[in-house]
This record gives structure tokens, C-alpha cells and sequence, in this order.
């Protein structure tokens, strides 16, 4: 009986460890899956279709000017430039992509999660206050002040968010472990959805008046 249990415990760990490695993007069976996006007919399992490997060139897994800093010039006074799979197609099924991420004086990329990806970040230019916070019932937040040169690490799925304290421009450079993140961002998702989540709902949950709701509706559709 009690073997019987020991073996129904070591299979119940194994089958969940099978299920937390297959939940992140698979190892890839291949050299390289570029992506091509012209075979749209192609069966998509998981990413996108693969490209004839004879192909491919070094192209396929080249992307240039990421030295050039983005237009901050938004309500929010952040800008992201993206180097996924949507810009490298030979990231696809490599479980990897990279962002450069530029804030004006006071700018912040306000509070979002990327559903699919840890993210280590650091800062070529400025200083930043960054920060994640715990899941329920903790919700602990975790933050410090970052300098030239330093590292910070936004663990998967959590609320993260970064904001230049410095008296310049600030910049950084942040590895994701996904081709395709995904973001999603807290402001464009409560109040921003379309259709609209209903006034009731989001007044309970934010314990705010009708016109509080559509004032908070407002702002964030004119970012
Ligand atoms: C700071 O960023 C803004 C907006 O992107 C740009 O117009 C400005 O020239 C930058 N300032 C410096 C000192 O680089
Ligand atoms: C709440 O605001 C919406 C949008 O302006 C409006 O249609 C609705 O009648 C308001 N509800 C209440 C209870 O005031």
C-alpha cells in the first residue's frame, strides 16, 4: 500500500514537471525554424512555419540599428523598440528576443506583464527606478534604483514596470525569454478593452464613483 502511494506520488511529480517544462517554448528539433511568413498555409503547431533551410540567409537572423534611440515624445515619455521574432524571423522556436527600451526625463513604462517571458534588463544610459510585485496575498513590491551598467531581473507573468529618475535621457537593453513575449498592459487592458469591460464592473473593483470609471477610461485612450 504504501509503495503503491510512493509510485503514485513519484509519477504525480513527474507528469508536473513534464507539464511546467512543455508550458515554455520546446526545445527545437532542428538547427533553426526560420519563420516564414509568406507560407501562411503551412500547419502552425506552436510559432510559425519553417522556411526551406536552403533558404535561409544571414539576413533571416540579422536586425541593425538598435543603437538608434526611439521617439519618446508620448504621454507616457517611453518608447519600446522590439527585436522579436516579428523582426528576426530566425528566432522562431529559440525561445528569445531582445527590446531597447528609451524613456524621456520623468518618463516610465508604466505597469505591465509579459505573459510568456522573464526579462533581464540593463541600463546603458540614466538611471531608473524599476520594480515587480509579488502575486496575491503578498503583493510585495520589489524595487530599487539602477544606474549605468546595472542588471535587474522581472521574473514571468509578474507586473513589472521602469521610470527614468535621472536628469537625461535614459536607455536599456532588456533580453526576453520568449521569440514573442506577448504584453500585456495594465491601463490598455482594464480600461482600454474593446468592447468595454461595464462601468459597474470596474467601479467595484476599483471602489470609484461612475465618473471616476469613464475619467480612467478616458486617459488611457488618448496615449
Ligand atoms: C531626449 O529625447 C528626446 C525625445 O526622444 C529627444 O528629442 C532629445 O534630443 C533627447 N535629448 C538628448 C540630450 O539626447
Ligand atoms: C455611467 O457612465 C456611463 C458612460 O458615460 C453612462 O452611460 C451610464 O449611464 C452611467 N451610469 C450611472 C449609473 O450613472
Amino acid at each position: 500500500m504504501a509503495t503503491a502511494f510512493f509510485f503514485f506520488i513519484l509519477i504525480a511529480t513527474f507528469n508536473l514537471s513534464l507539464l511546467r517544462v512543455s508550458s515554455f517554448e520546446p526545445a527545437p528539433l532542428q538547427d533553426f525554424c526560420v519563420a516564414d511568413p509568406t507560407n501562411l498555409v503551412a500547419v502552425r503547431v506552436n510559432g510559425m512555419a519553417c522556411k526551406n533551410p536552403m533558404f535561409v540567409q544571414a539576413d533571416d537572423f540579422y536586425y541593425g540599428g538598435l543603437h538608434i534611440a526611439g521617439d519618446t515624445r508620448n504621454s507616457y515619455g517611453y518608447k519600446v523598440t522590439p527585436v522579436t521574432v516579428y523582426q528576426i524571423p530566425g528566432l522562431n522556436t529559440l525561445g528569445l528576443s531582445l527590446i531597447r527600451i528609451d524613456y524621456a526625463l520623468w518618463g516610465a513604462n508604466p505597469p505591465h506583464t509579459h505573459p510568456r517571458a522573464t526579462e533581464i534588463i540593463m541600463v546603458l544610459e540614466g538611471t531608473l527606478q524599476v520594480g515587480f510585485i509579488t502575486s496575491d496575498p503578498q503583493n510585495r513590491l520589489i524595487t530599487k534604483v539602477l544606474q549605468k551598467g546595472d542588471v535587474f531581473v522581472f521574473p514571468v507573468g509578474l507586473v513589472h514596470f521602469q521610470r527614468n529618475l535621472g536628469h537625461t535621457n535614459a536607455s536599456a537593453i532588456a533580453a526576453l525569454s520568449s521569440q514573442n513575449p506577448g504584453l500585456i498592459s495594465l491601463t490598455n487592458t482594464i480600461f482600454g478593452s474593446t468592447p468595454p469591460i461595464s462601468n459597474e464592473i470596474l467601479a467595484q473593483a476599483f471602489r470609484v464613483d461612475n465618473k471616476t470609471v469613464n475619467h480612467l477610461r478616458r486617459k488611457s485612450m488618448h496615449v
